[in-house]
């Protein structure tokens, strides 16, 4: 006899309609997380006298076996793992115990407080992974400061810069990716339980002890937001995405780079296929398919945000539908971040490649503009029409070769103003470039050191607050325990 319909329903739905209809599979995400909210709403529950010492330790110990059994021992002819859960432990210890444990509480806010306990653990490894790949970025970097390669606007070679410099401006990227994690973290991190269908209840709970039983930060103000919201999840999912799009420009570069064309890196093995056809391919599938689970995520994002759009307050069941987007979304971004860790920490670099096709394509007009500013005076839109002219010819400009356009469009030469064959010959060297562009955030190898360090200062606050997430979690779980043992 099903628990939930007997009352209510008379016709059982057929197996179709179940399918439609249950939540059971995805639900395999927040087992764990439900055991614990079941068991910190029983503690609560007999703190505050609405279960006797007797149900609350014979319910404790159904939800202990209940755990060991896992949730494949479950009724999966339920609708979600939360009613299975509870004729589980009817089964074992008696309606007249078991049947008491829903008491002053609703799926809808045992479900988001079950989101909600899942996706923070899921968010504190996402941190810890994001903060490997800088890691893994900011390692590479150190060895690079002095690793000459053309630097692309348009995919044009634009100016010279370092491998430093541009590994550093990625791991920018995530760390302002772990920044908003731990925003959409500190939203996530809010307890919902207590606000039962929506309107709360007239039993005498106390919120503020399953938020210290559960490790929340603090409990959610409205009972009618607490069940209603999925922002949390929107939030979480926006970082996501916005992080692998960061993936994705970097997986699209790496695979730029392994191409025989650039022929900058060459990736390790484990981080290719090859081709059941052509026997001398080596391609960069990992890379590829990081570039591509972006779209997975982002689809995700749009699916959550579709479904959440115009819910009337306060639960519908459509926020079911929400939830498994957030998981795939969450596996897809973890392991892409891996992935990307792993491509970055084994790749070989090809130094000489890259210093190689920095000489090609006159990258360092930009500097030779500025030189002539700089000793002569002219105007920098003046130096720039005759740096250009010159540039049509294919090849840097000698000291002559800019005389002459000069006198063309100036009527004076350079050299005449204050241009030497010393200041044209320093302006064309890519090394001098990069030396000469030390200023805050440039590519200058004492500024890319100075960024390193400022990044690892970074990683150091970051890795700081990540031990005082686990602390106050695992501070709580083992209160938790404690009580339940006490009540047991
Ligand atoms: N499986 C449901 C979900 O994920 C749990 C809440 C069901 N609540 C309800 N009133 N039908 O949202």
């Amino acid at each position: 006899m099903n628990i939930l319909r007997r009352g209510r329903l008379s016709i059982e739905p057929d197996e179709d309609i179940m399918r439609f209809t249950s939540s059971m599979k995805a639900d395999q995400r927040i087992f764990n997380a439900d055991i614990e909210v079941d068991r910190a709403h029983v503690v609560m529950l007999r703190e505050q006298d609405i279960i006797s010492a007797d149900d609350c330790s014979a319910i404790l110990s159904g939800l202990d076996r209940i755990k060991r059994e896992g949730i494949s021992a479950l009724d999966t002819s339920y609708e979600d793992v939360h009613i299975a859960l509870e004729a589980r432990l009817i089964e074992l210890a008696g309606e007249d115990t078991g049947g008491r444990m829903h008491s002053a509480r609703s799926r809808n806010d045992e479900v988001a407080t079950c989101i909600r306990l899942s996706l923070r653990e899921e968010l504190i490894d996402l941190m810890e992974e994001v903060h490997d790949l800088i890691t893994a970025l900011l390692d590479t970097a150190t060895e690079h400061h002095e690793t000459i390669m053309p630097g692309y606007t348009h995919t044009q070679h634009a100016q010279p810069t370092t491998l430093a410099h541009h590994l550093l401006a990625h791991a920018n990227a995530y760390i302002r990716d772990i920044a908003r994690i731990k925003g959409a973290y500190e939203r996530t991190n809010r307890n919902p339980l207590g606000a039962a269908a929506f309107a709360s209840t007239g039993f005498p709970v106390n919120r503020k002890r399953t938020t210290e039983l559960l490790g929340f930060d603090s409990a959610i103000e409205n009972s009618m937001d607490s069940v209603s919201t999925r922002d949390f999840m929107i939030e979480s999912m926006s970082c996501y995405a916005n992080l692998m799009i960061s993936l994705s420009r970097l997986a699209e570069e790496l695979i730029l780079w392994s191409s025989s064309e650039f022929d900058f890196i060459e990736l390790d093995d484990r981080y290719s296929s090859t081709s059941s056809i052509m026997p001398q391919k080596k391609n960069p599938d990992i890379a590829e398919l990081v570039r591509a689970k972006t779209g997975t995520v982002i689809g995700a994002l749009m699916s959550v945000l579709m479904i959440c759009k115009a819910i009337p307050y306060s639960y519908n069941r459509d926020l079911q539908e929400a939830t498994p987007h957030l998981w795939r979304a969450t596996d897809t971004v973890r392991s892409s971040v891996r992935m990307a860790c792993g491509i970055i920490r084994t790749m070989k670099i090809k130094k000489e490649n890259m210093e190689h096709a920095s000489g090609i394509g006159f990258m360092t007009a930009t500097e030779l503009a500025d030189t002539i500013v700089r000793s002569t005076g002219i105007p920098f839109r003046t130096a720039h029409h005759i740096v250009g002219s010159s540039a049509k010819a294919g090849k840097a400009p000698s000291l002559a070769d800019l005389d002459r356009l000069s006198s063309e469009i100036t009527g004076r030469k350079l050299s005449d103003m204050g241009l030497s064959e010393e200041n044209v010959k320093e302006a064309l060297d890519p090394a001098e470039n990069i030396r000469k562009r030390a200023v805050t955030g440039g590519p200058a190898p004492e500024e890319t050191r100075r960024q390193i360090a400022v990044l690892k200062e970074g990683l150091v606050h970051i890795e700081n607050d990540i031990k005082l997430i686990h602390k106050k979690i695992d501070t709580a779980s083992g209160e938790l325990e404690r009580t339940c043992q006490r009540y047991s």
